[in-house]
């Protein structure tokens, strides 16, 4: 579900045609509609919250910007962070230290300080040596880090390879069988709170198997870590629900199917469950508006290339996982075609869409890329020497831009010449 609807005879976000914003901020523009990211906040939450009382802990990295997360964070989400980086955005959008778990594989030193420093609520551990220098660090500091370390359930998630975090091949986590090694050894370091335990099996799931299966091992180890004499409190079950990208495809499980699933396997665990969703809440609150630049015969005998003034470096989902977003005209004229879609950057992986069945596109027409609320800024690049691309939020018959259009000058004035270049011979 989401607010991007055509209206009379132009695809509207909420309130506002997409044409006046085109016409305001210019094009590439991200546009998020605040109602969608609100409602599926809403959504995830009372589902979940059949299973107690849950910290739900926005993956920061599916977008980071600081409106989405103020928009989050009032709708009473946490944040899960992976650097240092994104736990002093949480903390900029008015995130409490008790809603933020720190995951990832390459927790720094510094990094450790600064979350300890805080206070968060768990440092989710994947790794031995990370538990020791975590240790290490808290004793500097005098602080005691809550932590819980992410198993490793050797499960196929049946996504993309690349997004895939649950394999035994994987780098994520601990294998389920040095776990309970693990956790003797947290035990025995000074400044460490055993408290939990963390799963991740991977990004755009649409199967609750896999899912299920991970759950279940981790059941098995609360049980035998409880044996040990551990005293386990939280169980983090991740991220992973996927969304539609493809209106012809079978939807991926609903919040409340999840949700039904994780209650039923979790009813003896007697924790508090922490879950990490990113795309699930954000993904389809957000479109990426572009203008044709102009539309070129193919050389061969295909379809015509439709050149858009987005580019792979906007939206790199497609050219890095063969990603397939849906792709609308904001004012369509009704006649239907086929067309390759691609940007202007000088690689042929700059192809956002291959003989598509979609709405005709003429030079300046206005299209949307759907689904580019997640993942999609927040992996955007310079590549080509094309600035940051702006966003636009929008509430109901309101918009503002929360990321201004990146100038070339500051793209240049960012580098520096080395002094020999000043110096005369
Ligand atoms: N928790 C952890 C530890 C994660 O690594 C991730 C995503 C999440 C939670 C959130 O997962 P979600 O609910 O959004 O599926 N760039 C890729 C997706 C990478 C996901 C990385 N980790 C894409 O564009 O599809």
């Amino acid at each position: 579900m989401n607010h991007f609807e055509l209206r009379g005879r132009v695809l509207h976000a909420e309130g506002v045609p997409l044409t006046e914003i085109a016409e305001a901020v210019g094009t590439p523009v991200y546009v998020y509609s605040s109602a969608t990211m609100e409602r599926h906040a809403r959504v995830f939450r009372e589902a979940l919250e059949k299973s107690g009382d849950p910290l739900i802990a926005f993956a920061v990295k599916a977008n980071p910007n600081a409106a989405v997360l103020a928009t989050l964070a009032r709708a009473g989400l946490g944040a899960d962070v992976v650097s240092g980086g994104e736990l002093r955005r949480a903390m900029a959008a008015e995130i409490p230290a008790a809603h933020i778990v720190f995951s990832g594989v390459g927790k720094t030193e510094r990094e450790m300080e600064l979350a300890c420093r805080e206070g968060i609520y768990q440092f989710n551990l994947e790794s031995e040596p990370e538990a020791e220098m975590l240790s290490q660090v808290a004793v500097r500091l005098g602080c005691e880090a809550p932590i819980a370390f992410r198993i490793n359930p050797d499960v196929d998630a049946g996504t993309h390879a690349k997004i895939s975090t649950g394999k035994s091949e994987n780098k994520f986590g601990i294998a389920g069988n040095r776990a309970l090694a693990a956790y003797a050894r947290a035990a025995e370091l000074p400044g460490l709170k055993v408290q939990g335990i963390a799963v991740h099996i991977g990004s755009q799931l649409t199967d609750l198997g896999p899912l299920e299966r991970a759950f279940t091992t981790i059941g098995e180890l609360i049980h035998t870590l409880r044996a040990e004499g551990h005293d386990l409190s939280v169980a983090d079950l991740g991220g992973g629900l996927g969304v539609p990208y493809e209106p012809e495809k079978p939807p991926p499980p609903t919040p409340a199917a999840y949700s039904e699933m994780i209650a039923r396997v979790t009813k003896d665990w007697n924790v508090r469950l922490v879950f990490e969703p990113g795309r699930v809440i954000v993904g389809n609150a957000g479109i990426l508006l572009t203008r044709v630049i102009r539309v070129k015969e193919s050389a061969g005998s295909g379809a015509p290339f439709v050149v858009v003034d987005a580019g792979m470096n906007d939206l790199m989902r497609p050219s890095l996982y063969d990603a397939w977003h849906e792709i609308r005209a904001v004012s369509p004229h009704g006649q239907k075609t086929h067309a390759n879609v691609v940007g202007p950057v000088c690689e042929t992986g700059d192809t956002f869409a291959t003989t598509r069945a979609m709405d005709e596109a003429q030079p300046g027409d206005l299209l949307a890329f759907m689904t580019c609320g997640a993942y999609a800024a927040t992996m955007a690049s310079t590549y080509n020497s094309r600035p940051l691309t702006p966003e636009v939020m929008v509430k109901g018959n309101r918009f503002a831009i929360i990321r201004d259009r990146q100038s070339i000058e500051a793209l240049i004035d960012a580098d520096k010449m080395p002094p020999w270049f000043e110096e005369r011979e």
